[in-house]
């Protein structure tokens, strides 16, 4: 069976996952609303927002639940215009939501920053491909953001990567063609978010 979920652990390993069978995530009119509803449901049950990636297997489960069952997220896309090559298409917001829900279109050539995310995530990408490099800490107490190459692996339509807050990883879209990938993050933690230099072993606030 082809391998469709994966986990990133904080060590840079991407994991294979059991991906449910889009036949059993078949329903009629699950909209929008009813995902975020159904995630922000989901969790309520941490007892802590540090614990929220400890829901991450049902949270998947859900995003494959939309992508199986929404024409709508296919065709949410921001028009190409950023000078950088990557437009965000905001899905919802509002003051105080624990939420970042995007659709991202990324031209062919562009390299993401080398970052974590200090929050959980799940992407899955619709359409086009990217790669990820994974890395791992190799910190000590002089060199703390010291990190080392773990791990890569190119991502097609219909493949869900989800990663846990430490997870550090750069995006390269690969391919001819733009790549439209829909994000769901939790609630940054912006003291734990950063952008590495690995040649200087350093990091800044991302
Ligand atoms: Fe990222």
């Amino acid at each position: 069976m082809e391998i469709t979920d994966w986990l990133v652990t904080a060590t840079g390993e991407c994991q294979p996952r059991p991906a449910a069978k889009a036949w059993d995530l078949i329903r009629d009119r699950y909209y929008f609303h009813r995902f975020l509803t159904d995630i922000t449901d989901l969790l309520d049950q941490a007892p802590h927002e540090l614990e929220e990636w400890n829901f991450l297997p049902q949270i998947r489960m859900r995003v494959r639940q939309l992508f199986t069952n929404s024409y709508w997220l296919k065709t949410q896309q921001p028009d190409p215009t950023s000078k950088a090559g990557v437009s965000i298409f905001t899905l919802y917001d509002e003051i105080g939501y624990p939420l970042t829900v995007q659709n991202v279109l990324s031209m062919p050539g562009v390299v993401s920053p080398i970052h974590n995310h200090g929050t959980w995530g799940v992407t899955v990408i619709i359409k086009g491909q990217e790669k990820h490099t994974f890395w791992r800490s190799a910190g000590s107490q002089h060199q703390p953001f010291k990190i080392e190459p773990a791990a890569e692996r190119v991502f097609g339509p219909g493949e869900i990567v989800s990663f846990m807050p430490e997870t550090i990883h750069q995006v390269t879209t690969v391919g001819e063609t733009p790549t439209l990938t829909f994000q769901l993050y939790g609630d940054t933690q912006p003291q734990a978010r950063f952008e590495f230099q690995p040649e200087q072993a350093t990091a800044k606030a991302f």
